[in-house]
């Protein structure tokens, strides 16, 4: 038995050599990280957010420390995506051989969403298909004044736009849901009957950074979102109530920082386990979960990682 073995599992029909996942605009489109992070010892990236225009994202600091974590308000700055099918598409395509691709996608609108993620499909397809492998829909970030929250938070919108994104591809498409729902599990539920082949459990949490001695908010934009070990124990609990209510694969992510709290998310139902935060304070840490997943799995006898997902033992 190898640690390949061991470490592999199938998610949504796409078999990942692990179960880390680099946490999207925490790894930009993979080609930034390329002489940092071991790229093809994680089991997926996936890229910064793609809308159909340029966005220019809010006025820095867009990212400051906590004591704990950090709090961030980039406001999903990207190139448009234009330029990530000229520049990025097929730079994935060619370099990245072993880890999963999946790309996260943001919009004004629904029909946004649709657009790009035919565009890229298209794109990926004539890049000879391997350049992409998922979609991440974003409908969850807490830092734009519009293209954010608002679309998980009314079922109707949720469900324009899944359904609009699912006839433009027959990839696997993952949505991506706020801790701060009121109802996570309604939520979750409308998702998966839109068409959601998986859920990624969880976007950061709104908060408030102050500089008392300008009187401030610390960031430009004021609020921005938080994430890091505070975001733990939120998205463990999210994963869990979720996994209880569909059947579809989650990503559990927040505040991963070790192999044992990524072990966290697996056992409370997560196949797929992202990390941000600290791979952006350390770029060696998501190759270290990876490890001490390993050396977990060899500790306790156990032959397929695969096989803890969901063995919580509690009931209530
Ligand atoms: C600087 C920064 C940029 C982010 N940009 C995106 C984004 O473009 N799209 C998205 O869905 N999530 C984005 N996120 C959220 C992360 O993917 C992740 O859900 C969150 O940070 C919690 O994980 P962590 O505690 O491991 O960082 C961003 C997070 C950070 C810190």
């Amino acid at each position: 038995m190898t640690s390949a073995d061991r470490l592999a599992i199938t998610v949504a029909g796409l078999a990942f050599q692990n179960p880390i996942v680099l946490a999207s605009g925490t790894a930009g489109y993979g080609v930034e990280l390329a002489n940092v992070v071991d790229l093809e010892g994680v089991g997926g990236l996936t890229t910064k957010a793609v809308s159909v225009e340029p966005r220019a994202g809010n006025d820095s600091p867009r990212v400051a420390e906590l004591d704990e974590g950090m709090i961030n308000s980039v406001g999903l700055a990207n190139p448009g995506v234009e330029r990530v099918k000229s520049a990025y598409v097929p730079w994935l395509a060619s370099h990245l051989t072993r880890t999963r691709k999946l790309v996260n996608v943001v919009g004004n609108a629904a029909e946004d969403y649709a657009q790009v993620v035919a565009e890229l499909d298209a794109c990926a397809r004539s890049a000879g298909d391997a350049a992409i492998d998922a979609y991440e829909l974003n409908v969850s970030c807490p830092n734009v004044k519009a293209g954010g929250m608002e679309f998980s938070a009314d079922p109707e919108s949720l469900r324009t736009v899944i359904r609009l994104a699912r006839a433009q591809t027959r990839r696997p498409l993952f949505v991506k849901l706020s801790p701060m729902l009121p109802d996570i599990v309604r939520t979750a539920k409308v998702a998966v009957d839109a068409g959601a082949d998986g859920l990624t459990l969880v976007n950061t949490m709104p908060g408030l950074a102050i500089d008392v001695e300008r009187r401030r908010p610390i960031l430009g934009f004021g609020s921005g979102g938080v994430s890091g070990p505070g975001l733990l124990p939120v998205g463990v609990l999210a994963t869990w109530r979720v996994s209880r209510a569909v059947k579809v694969p989650i990503i559990g992510i927040g505040g991963v920082s070790s192999g044992s709290d990524a072990l966290q998310y697996m056992m409370a139902g997560a196949s797929l386990v992202g990390v941000g935060t600290a791979a952006m304070r350390d770029p060696r840490a998501p190759q270290r979960i990876v490890k001490e997943l390993d050396a977990w799995c060899r500790r306790h006898d156990v032959y397929s990682l695969a096989g803890i997902v969901g063995t919580l033992e509690w009931s209530i």
